[in-house]
């Protein structure tokens, strides 16, 4: 593991005051984690850093060719005041992952963990105390040779920084509409849709907009060949309840990314004793099963989105409605075990849990 070095910011910003305004992704804290990356030399230069801009020659590749990378995970503020993070590891592991896919180095996972910590333990004041309140971690790497030539870089920055955080859509809990697009596609096999590289998302934002214009808060994507399968939705991987105990998600095919709350879903589910299916899902089905009764509840899981209900699904000019309105029982169920994990209200069963104080 790198040394870290600490150098603190003489003027600290002003937190904010309200919690229950907090949103998503506009506040940052006074501080930030940096390591730099030379190839035959490695991470080196570990430093916490008070947060501010960077400067970078215009030819820099990042902004050319977009090797750029990211992850997101949060720090939850016990009852007790004390701070833990769920499953940490996991990102670091899945952006080594996704920087394999983008020709960038694999991360000293090890030294982003204690830059993180040490960070966190710096910026504690900053983790809100509101239930369903939480500090987002966005650990980001990006390419930072200058050249115009489309390479592979041979150096890169690895930065972390924090942001306090409310819910990601507007209305909390409340079931999200969602539009299903059938012209664009986000992923292809082969292509990059297991990582989280910013172009995944750079190709999603012109649907998105379009989305939102119709009134909708996503877009759900389809399988980039036949455009018939499920995939994901922006920001969050997607699952189907039948019969109110069997829950059907799509199986990761390689161009959905591999949600970590996905995965803490599927496990506590079946830990709770429900049925859950991973299979290839064709939206025609969904439109069906749920004008038949049979689904009954649909919802997106995510770091930020946590466990979103679904409550409206438009696909050209039909729209079904599922659930009544309201979050489902399912969903609530998964809801209350998942966030009583992370919030420590419950107990870590599955050691996913890491106490910071
Ligand atoms: N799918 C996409 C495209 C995402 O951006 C995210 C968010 O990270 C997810 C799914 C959910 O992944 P996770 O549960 O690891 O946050
Ligand atoms: C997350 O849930 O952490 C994400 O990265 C979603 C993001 C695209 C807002």
């Amino acid at each position: 593991m790198l040394p870290i070095s600490v150098t603190k910011a003489t003027v600290l910003k002003d937190k904010p005051q309200d919690e229950s305004k907090l949103g998503f992704g506009k506040i940052f804290t006074d501080h930030m984690f940096l390591m730099d990356y030379e190839e035959g030399r490695g991470w080196h230069d570990a430093r916490i850093v008070p947060y501010g801009n960077f400067s970078f020659d215009p030819a820099t590749t990042v902004f050319h060719y977009g090797q750029a990378i990211f992850e997101g995970t949060k720090c939850y503020r016990r009852a007790d005041g004390g701070l833990q993070l769920f499953r940490p590891q996991e990102n670091f592991a899945r952006m080594s992952r996704s920087a394999k896919r983008m020709a960038m180095p694999e991360l000293d996972e090890e030294t982003a963990l204690e830059g993180l910590k040490q960070l966190i333990a710096i910026e504690q004041d900053w983790v809100p105390h509101q239930p369903g309140t939480s500090l987002y971690i966005r650990p980001t790497m990006i390419a930072t040779d200058v050249m115009l030539g489309v390479h592979a870089a041979k150096h890169y920055l690895f930065y972390i920084i924090l942001d306090p955080v409310g819910s990601y859509y507007k209305n909390g809990l409340a079931p999200v509409g969602i539009y299903v697009e059938d012209e664009y596609v986000r992923a292809v096999r082969g292509g990059t849709g297991f990582t989280k590289c910013a172009g995944n998302y750079a190709a999603s934002i012109l649907a998105g907009a379009i989305a939102e214009e119709k009134g909708y808060s996503q877009v759900l994507w389809l399988d980039g060949v036949e455009q018939k399968y499920v995939e994901e939705v922006g920001a969050m991987n997607m699952m189907f309840v039948y019969g109110g105990n069997r829950i059907v998600t799509p199986a990761l095919n390689g161009s959905i990314l591999p949600g970590i709350t996905r995965q803490s879903v599927i496990t506590l589910a079946r830990q709770l004793g429900y049925e859950v299916e991973e299979t290839r899902l064709a939206i025609a089905d969904i439109f069906a099963d749920a004008k038949a009764g049979k689904l009954t509840e649909a919802f997106g899981t995510g770091t930020a989105a946590v466990i979103s209900p679904v409550g409206e699904l438009c696909m050209k000019d039909e729209k079904l409605t599922i659930g009544d309105g309201k979050i489902g029982p399912v969903a609530q169920k998964l809801y209350d075990t998942l966030t009583g994990i992370q919030y420590g209200r419950l107990p870590d069963e599955n050691n996913w849990i890491m106490r910071l104080s």
